[in-house]
């Protein structure tokens, strides 16, 4: 049966895989070229750090994590340099990247509460079609049902490498200790009870170590258009 509103004409992209696979470069590239809307999940779960770090909640507060969700309003909103986020109206872009944060961000993305509430703001993100959604669950559990479903992966050395590149002066770090950390953070999203960081089985797995941004996009692009094709 015809969907309305042209829904039929667009489909739901999904990304996930481990921190710095270059996911959120991608799915921008992607929805860029298919202009749908892109949807960084992972600075979600750094807003709600963000904020509960502000008022000295920790992971296991579910009580104070659940007050403090209630009263947030999480925005995305195209930036100047990819996608800008606001907390209750305050551009929040620049603090949610903080070391302090990217430490954090794992404990409070292994909390149910925090789970339950950002799903449900995505998913209705991506109820009219048309969105490139990068995260860890998104083909299993948030978007379960998106018509192209790609897990990106890249060694670890790779990614401590890319991550590195892209760290400020004030972010002091060796490459060895980006590594540890993201070594670290890849084990606690892997082993989280809830949602956990797994392929989908319907997943296409693609290992960005050896590919360019360009044909990794390009790769992406392709398997979105067929998908289209076939649902005309
Ligand atoms: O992609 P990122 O590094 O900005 O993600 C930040 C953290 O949030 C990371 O530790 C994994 C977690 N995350 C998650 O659990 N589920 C998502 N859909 C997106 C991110």
């Amino acid at each position: 049966m015809a969907q309305q509103d042209g829904d039929s004409d667009r489909i739901n992209i999904a990304i996930d895989g481990p921190a710095g696979a270059g996911k959120s470069t991608v799915a921008r590239m992607v929805a860029g070229q298919l202009g749908y809307v892109y949807i960084d999940t992972g600075a979600m779960y750094r807003a709600v750090t963000l904020s509960a770090q502000r008022l000295s909640i920790t992971a296991e507060q579910d009580d104070n994590l659940a007050e403090m969700l209630e009263s947030l309003q999480i925005r995305l909103a195209p930036g100047e340099s990819g996608q800008s986020i606001f907390v209750n109206d305050e551009d929040v872009t620049a603090l949610i990247r903080s070391r302090d944060v990217t430490r954090q961000v794992s404990y409070f993305a292994a909390s149910g509460i925090v789970r339950q509430v950002l799903s449900t703001m995505q998913r209705e993100f991506a109820i009219r079609k048309g969105v490139v959604m990068d995260g860890r669950d998104i083909g299993t559990h948030v978007l379960p049902d998106a018509e192209v479903k790609v897990f990106l992966t890249a060694s670890v050395e790779e990614r401590a490498l890319r991550r590195y590149k892209e760290l400020s002066d004030d972010n002091i770090i060796s490459l060895k200790q980006l590594e540890a950390e993201i070594a670290e953070r890849d084990q606690l999203d892997e082993q989280r009870d809830i949602s956990p960081l797994i392929r989908a089985l319907d997943a296409i797995e693609l290992d960005s170590s050896g590919m360019t941004i360009l044909e990794v996009v390009e790769t992406i692009v392709k398997l979105s258009r067929t998908k289209l094709a076939e649902a005309k």
